[in-house]
């Protein structure tokens, strides 16, 4: 009698005591914002704003005090980049060359915060996909390289609207921020401490980009997408057994983002260019490309895996160039898009998203017993890599 009145979560978490547990992704979600930006419209108002700007400063720059802007191109961003548009919460201020940023009305504290709307999106998405209800979910980390504010954390405002149980908080490792979600969420399921975590990262990359910036101004896009990482034993019949993961960072100054809440005090005097994304690009390449090659090799290598039956690579989508690299050294050929699938031509770099966007959109192909690899890489330097298998 009284067995009936066990829970069917106590029943689960009493099997803990004797059963072991191995993470597997039930489920994906993905938002994508309606509007999207190409280069050519992109490129038009930049080099709008650098002929407004020169024509301002018109004599300053014929005395020499002070440097001419230059022109950006569509060629150039497409060869250097890969990226062909890339989708964003707020069009119009992007595009007009006296605002260069995306504006948004503040929101009331009653009101859902727009990182929260878009994370939610993606995650009922990913719930919806298993049908899972609230009560099946015990956690939820808001996993992404920018947060709306300091507190209360974007995660429990998220598990608030979403109706969750249990527990929820941010965390943020930049562009790697959804591969370092998916470990932790995976090492709660091994240790038996949660049967089912959703990872969120909404990614509203527009805010942290300065939009007047030659060099980087083509570089980012919004978007949201969920992961819901569960034990097998209550998985769905279709699902992705996480072999194994692995995180790495490496302390480097060349990508950086000054904002904090040490230096918005005075605004006044701070010069607001590093308070957004800053990067040494070359410099990014030349180090990032190799030490994330090598992390794969290893990882593989220890999971006894043959990086040439890899049969697909969901790489972080920054820069088609560097993904080109990586997957020739991991697969030993050069990859072509069915192994190495690319975003970036659409969504351009969504930050830590990037690598679940390509998980997402181009996995259901593939067959029982194919393995693949999601791996994340940016600031910090961090690295994180997560080996799946189809079942
Ligand atoms: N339009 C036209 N020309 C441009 C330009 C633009 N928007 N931006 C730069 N250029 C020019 C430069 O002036 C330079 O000209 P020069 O050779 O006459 O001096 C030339 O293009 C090369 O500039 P550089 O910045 O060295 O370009 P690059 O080939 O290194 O490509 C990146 C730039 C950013 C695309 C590339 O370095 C990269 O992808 N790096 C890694 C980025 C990354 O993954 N970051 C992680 C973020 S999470």
């Amino acid at each position: 009698m009284q067995c009936s009145l066990v829970s069917a979560a106590a029943r689960y978490y009493s099997s803990c005591m004797t059963t072991s547990h191995q993470p597997v992704i039930s489920a994906t979600g993905l938002f994508t914002p309606l509007e999207s930006i190409s280069n050519e419209e992109l490129v038009k108002s930049f080099n709008e704003y650098v002929s407004r700007y020169n024509a301002k400063f018109a004599d300053e720059i014929a005395s020499g005090e002070r440097e001419p802007l230059t022109p950006s191109s569509v060629e150039f961003i497409e060869k250097a980049s890969g990226i062909k548009s890339r989708h964003v919460l707020t069009k119009a201020p992007i595009l007009d060359p006296e605002i260069m940023s995306p504006r948004w009305e503040e929101r009331g504290n009653e009101e859902l915060s727009l990182m929260a709307e878009i994370g939610v999106a993606a995650a009922r998405q990913a719930m919806q996909s298993v049908q899972r209800k609230p009560e099946d979910i015990d956690a939820v980390l808001c996993a992404a390289s920018n947060m709306e504010r300091a507190y209360p954390a974007m995660a429990i405002e998220i598990q608030q609207a979403l109706k969750i149980d249990g527990f929820a908080f941010d965390m943020n490792v930049a562009c790697s921020s959804a591969t370092f979600g998916i470990q932790t969420a995976a090492d709660y399921i091994r240790a038996g401490n949660a049967k089912s975590v959703l990872v969120v990262s909404p990614e509203i990359t527009s805010g942290h980009l300065n939009w007047q910036d030659r060099d980087s101004h083509f570089i980012f896009g919004d978007v949201a997408t969920a992961v819901l990482v569960e034990d097998k034993a209550i998985a769905p019949d279709r699902h992705w057994d996480i072999l194994g993961t692995r995180l790495k960072t490496v302390f480097s100054n060349n990508i950086r983002n000054n904002f904090g809440f040490l230096n918005r005090a005075h605004p006044e005097t701070a010069d607001s260019a590093d308070k957004l994304f800053v990067q040494e690009g070359r410099k990014v390449f030349k180090e990032v490309v190799p030490m994330v090659a090598s992390m794969i090799l290893e990882e593989a290598d220890r999971l006894s895996i043959k990086p040439e039956n890899l049969r697909r690579l969901w790489l972080h989508q920054a820069n088609a160039g560097m993904n080109r690299l990586i997957a020739q050294r991991v697969l030993g050929h050069e990859a072509n898009d069915d192994e190495s699938p690319t975003v970036l031509d659409t969504y351009g770099n969504t930050s830590s998203a990037g690598s679940v966007i390509a998980f997402h959109k181009h996995s259901s192909d593939l067959e029982s017993d194919d393995t693949g690899l999601i791996c994340s890489f940016g600031a910090g330097y961090s690295a994180g890599t997560v080996f799946v298998r189809r079942v």
